[in-house]
């Protein structure tokens, strides 16, 4: 059995590893045992993700002398809700969680959120562990300690600071991820080069194919240099506070918008919308004069050559939507990234040179998705 790879996330009394590699479901309890407070875990996953891999986490729990039960909250972003949410801090009570209890958030990046802001809460806070199930969650929302729920006034508008004591990401369930799902969280992949890594981009455009049809060391590769790029992030500005781990954001002010517009369902995935929203943002910066637009066309063409909808007709296969500049720019000033009405933009010098702004002319702004809207 091979060793998996394991990168560290360095913040002092709160530090802990991500195991990345195969078959790390039927090893967690033994991988874990050492970090739990007492002998119990309660598994929380989605009705999708439970039946394929539920009882396969428990075991290995079980096989390790630990007690593990499994608690399920519908698939989807609706568990985001307070209602969900309300639910799932029930459901864990009635089972006499403890605080010695830890909680396993075995699922996509819902689960993790959910689980997340329940460890935080409960019982003042109980130890929790990710088991991330989806590209995006293994590469992107196990690590880094961001937890919420939605409200009727935006997404995790309500949510916690709260690490986890580990993270597994095991690369064989990626094997039972629906194609749409891999390549959305493929785009949050590709963000890691866009951001401060051009080396790292160009092996995605060389093995982008590799990595999408199952290659396992090069799956294992993407994750890995994924959440290292992250976890040095994250272990310089936990909390957001310096302009450096708003770069994650990259996309994510146009994603933001082009969410909100379709309503945060299934018409457009939150990979895909950052996705879009990248190619988004290199259009911007080369329209600025910050970027040259070969740079920005180079981006635009590996995007879509994956097969990420770039193109706002036609998302959700809906030709009929009325997609509008001014509704757009009104979506972005709701984000919570925009300080004081201001919107808040990660803007490029090139590949691998992103950076913060808040000075963006709103006419240029306005321009550039009018021009998206009619291509
Ligand atoms: P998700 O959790 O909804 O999972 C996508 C779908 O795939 C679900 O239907 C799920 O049941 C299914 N699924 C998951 N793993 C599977 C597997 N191995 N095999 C088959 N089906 C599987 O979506 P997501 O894209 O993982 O996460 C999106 C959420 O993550 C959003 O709520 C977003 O706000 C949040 N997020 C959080 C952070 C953070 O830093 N905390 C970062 C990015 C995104
Ligand atoms: N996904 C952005 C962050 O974790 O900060």
């Amino acid at each position: 059995m091979s060793e998996p790879r394991i990168v560290g996330v360095n913040l002092a009394g709160r530090s802990y590893d991500i195991a990345i590699g195969p078959g790390l479901i039927d090893r967690a309890g033994a991988l874990a045992k050492k970090l739990l407070a007492g002998p119990r875990v309660v598994i929380v996953s989605d009705e999708t993700v439970a039946p394929l891999y539920g009882a396969r986490l428990a075991a290995s729990f079980t096989n390790a002398g630990i007690d593990a039960a499994v608690v399920t909250v519908p698939a989807g972003e609706s568990s985001k809700e307070f209602a969900g949410f309300g639910r799932l801090l029930s459901d864990l009570l009635d089972r006499g969680v403890d605080r010695k209890t830890t909680l396993v958030a075995l699922g996509g990046g819902v689960v993790g959120d959910l689980t997340g802001f329940a460890a935080s809460v409960l019982l003042r806070g109980v130890d929790f562990i990710q088991v991330p199930t989806t590209l995006l969650a293994q590469v992107d929302s196990s690590v880094g300690g961001k937890t919420g729920i939605n409200t009727r006034h935006g997404k995790n508008m309500v949510g916690t600071f709260y690490q986890p004591r580990l993270v597994l990401a095991d690369t064989e369930v990626l094997d039972t991820l629906p194609r749409r799902e891999l390549l959305a969280g493929y785009a949050e992949v590709v963000k890691y080069g866009l951001i401060d890594d051009p080396a790292f981009f160009d092996w995605c455009e060389a093995n982008a194919a590799a990595v999408l049809e199952g290659d396992a060391a090069k799956r294992t590769y993407a994750i890995e240099q994924s959440c290292l790029a992250k976890a040095r992030i994250v272990a310089a500005d936990e909390r957001e506070t310096a302009d450096l781990r708003a770069l994650l954001n990259l996309g994510h002010t146009f994603g933001h918008a082009l969410e909100a517009e379709t309503g945060f369902g299934p018409d457009l995935l939150h990979g895909e919308a950052v996705g879009a929203g990248m190619a988004m943002a290199f259009d911007l910066s080369a329209r600025i004069g910050l970027c040259s637009e070969s740079e920005a066309a180079r981006v635009n063409r590996h995007l879509a050559s994956v097969g990420l909808p770039l193109r706002l007709r036609g998302i959700g296969g809906n030709n009929s939507r009325t997609w509008d500049s001014a509704r757009l720019i009104g979506h972005m000033r709701g984000d919570k990234k925009a300080a004081a009405g201001r919107l808040t933009f990660v803007l490029v010098k090139g590949i691998g040179q992103a950076f913060v702004t808040r000075d963006v002319d709103e006419a240029l702004l306005r321009g550039m998705l009018d021009a998206a809207i009619a291509a």
